[in-house]
């Protein structure tokens, strides 16, 4: 099928409120060698994307302005030196922005197929938070069955797919959700415990829960004063990782208990790796974990969709933090 010459998408005008997401019309975006056109059919929303139209977290180098960082749609093009990838396939991919439009450039290794029974919305909400939880937990913290494990935020995009990676990979989940209703959703997706951290201490309840052990392996997406509550609970040879700083980027840690306990404090961020250093991610998951996806043994929680002209609803409602797991864009032909 011919291509148009233009695409609807959503720009951000003045970074800011909600206001500076607009409908705009742009040309297609050009494809490089390894990569493809993807037809979008859904896109992610995440967090990152609030924080980029808040004028915080801009794009990097050589990515798109457009927002979105995760689609699913067919193939529409395929660029020079691409192996095994075929125009009209389905896809869903990691793309470091322009997501929110009708076409979107993705690197071929960062594509992968939808998993059995998928359509695009479910497809939409995978890349970005299986990405993320499998590279922190698994190839940066190293969780291991058997170990314990804690993620804050457990109805946040991440949560949601963090209880669900690291149960069905054989650990004792623990998580923080801000209310009881989101804490039974962190249990009926497999935690083991759901901490209402507004009503109880996490580093009480943990200490109890543990015998006083406290868990393997954190990852944090709130930062502030929770790093040191944080290492309070780890165990000796815990394993931080920080993926975000909700409630800021500087924390007062004692380094008594990181020696004594011999932690291990990291972090990362996603977006700006290499394509080769996310290509290994995606390795990963379609080896380990599309085959569970495809068994339906997890899915992604996706909470609401919204059409692409409502991008700035879509934002609104994760600003509210009222969702539980994922929130999606669709264009008009799922
Ligand atoms: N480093 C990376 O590579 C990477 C990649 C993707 C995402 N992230 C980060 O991971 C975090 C989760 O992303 P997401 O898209 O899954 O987010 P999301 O769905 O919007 O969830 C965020 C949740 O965090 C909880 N929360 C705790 N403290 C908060 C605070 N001070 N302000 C606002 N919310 C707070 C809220 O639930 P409660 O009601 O339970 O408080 C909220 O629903 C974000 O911070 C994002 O930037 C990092």
């Amino acid at each position: 099928m011919a291509l148009p010459a233009s695409m609807k998408c959503i720009e951000i005008l003045d970074p800011g409120p909600t206001a500076a997401l607009v409908p705009a019309e742009r040309p297609l975006p050009t494809i490089g060698p390894g990569e493809v056109l993807i037809r979008v059919a859904a896109a992610g929303v995440n967090r990152p994307d609030v924080i980029q139209r808040q004028g915080m977290y801009p794009p990097p180098p050589g990515a798109s302005d457009i927002p979105g960082l995760e689609v699913a749609g067919t193939v529409a093009a395929v660029g020079q030196a691409v192996n095994g990838m075929a125009v009209g396939q389905s896809v869903c991919a990691l793309v470091t922005g322009g997501g929110y439009a009708e076409y979107c450039a993705a690197a071929a290794e960062l594509c992968l197929p939808y998993p059995a029974g998928y359509d695009a919305v479910r497809a939409a909400a995978l890349p970005e938070t299986f990405f993320t939880v499998w590279y922190n937990v698994f190839q940066r913290a190293g969780l291991k069955a058997g170990e314990s494990f804690l993620v804050h935020g457990g109805t946040s995009g991440i949560g949601t797919a963090a209880i669900q990676l690291a149960k069905a990979f054989g650990a004792r989940v623990f998580t923080t959700a801000g209310s009881d209703e989101k804490c039974r959703a962190c249990r009926d997706l497999g935690a083991d415990c759901a901490i209402n951290y507004k009503t109880q201490d996490f580093v009480q309840v943990i200490a109890e829960q543990t015998g006083g052990r406290g868990v393997d392996v954190i990852l944090d997406m709130v930062g502030g004063d929770y790093l040191p509550r944080n290492i309070k609970s780890l165990a000796a040879d815990g394993r931080h990782v920080s993926i975000a700083f909700l409630s800021g980027p500087k924390a007062d840690v004692n380094f008594l208990p990181v020696m004594l306990k011999r932690l291990t404090l990291t972090g990362s961020t996603l977006r700006p790796q290499p394509v080769a250093a996310k290509s290994a991610i995606a390795d990963d998951l379609k080896a380990r974990v599309w085959p569970l996806l495809d068994q339906g043994r997890m899915a992604p929680a996706i909470f609401a969709t919204f059409p692409l002209d409502r991008a700035d609803d879509a934002h609104r409602l994760m600003e509210s933090s009222t969702h539980i797991g994922k929130i999606i864009l669709t264009l008009d032909r799922i």
